[in-house]
């Protein structure tokens, strides 16, 4: 039986992809490595690590698009969860023999040569579900954010860490004539 592995993102639709920020972002503390022009899926999309997985704030920018059409019908909220797996043509298979209503009866490739396909919310008692299979590049990508976020948490522990220390800095100026032998 192919293995699912985790999750790999969960997709918001937005209408505003500044004004959903301001929840994502700086109400919740992620961080957003990038927001891209995804041409392929007619939409803007911000990417915001939790972990090993995402969240991405999809905003259609074609009116013709699936997700425009679904932001047209339900207004903004949660489209779909990706999940990755190890061989996505083995999943689908075995999707098909139990009848499992899919979308992609094949895998469609997308940029960088992923292959992703989508199971009909009909299947799957009411949520879109994306199957992802990871690409040879993917373990590169990964490590390189990784890397990022960890040098933005560095950079930010030091900058708490200087702020401390200007803080006792200030305590010991202020305290002078008292605490000084
Ligand atoms: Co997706």
């Amino acid at each position: 039986m192919s293995s699912v592995f985790q999750i790999n993102h969960v997709a918001i639709v937005v209408e505003d992809i500044e004004a959903a920020l301001k929840f994502w972002r700086d109400g919740l503390g992620l961080d957003v490595t990038h927001v891209e022009d995804v041409p392929d899926q007619d939409s803007v999309v911000a990417f915001l690590p939790t972990g090993q997985s995402e969240v991405e704030l999809v905003k259609p920018t074609s009116e013709e698009s699936g997700i425009a059409r679904y932001l047209q019908r339900h207004g903004p909220g949660m489209h779909h969860i990706c999940f990755e797996v190890g061989d996505i043509d083995q999943c689908l298979q075995r999707l098909k023999k139990m009848e499992i209503r899919l979308i992609n009866d094949e895998p469609v490739i997308g940029t960088g040569g992923k292959k992703i396909a989508f199971i009909h919310p009909e299947s799957t008692h009411g949520v879109l579900v994306e199957l992802y299979q990871l690409t040879a590049e993917e373990p590169r990508i990964r490590m390189e954010r990784a890397r990022k976020l960890a040098s933005r948490a560095r950079a930010r522990s030091q900058m708490a860490a200087a702020g401390m220390m200007a803080f006792i800095r200030s305590l010991r100026e202020g305290g002078n004539g008292r605490d000084d032998n």
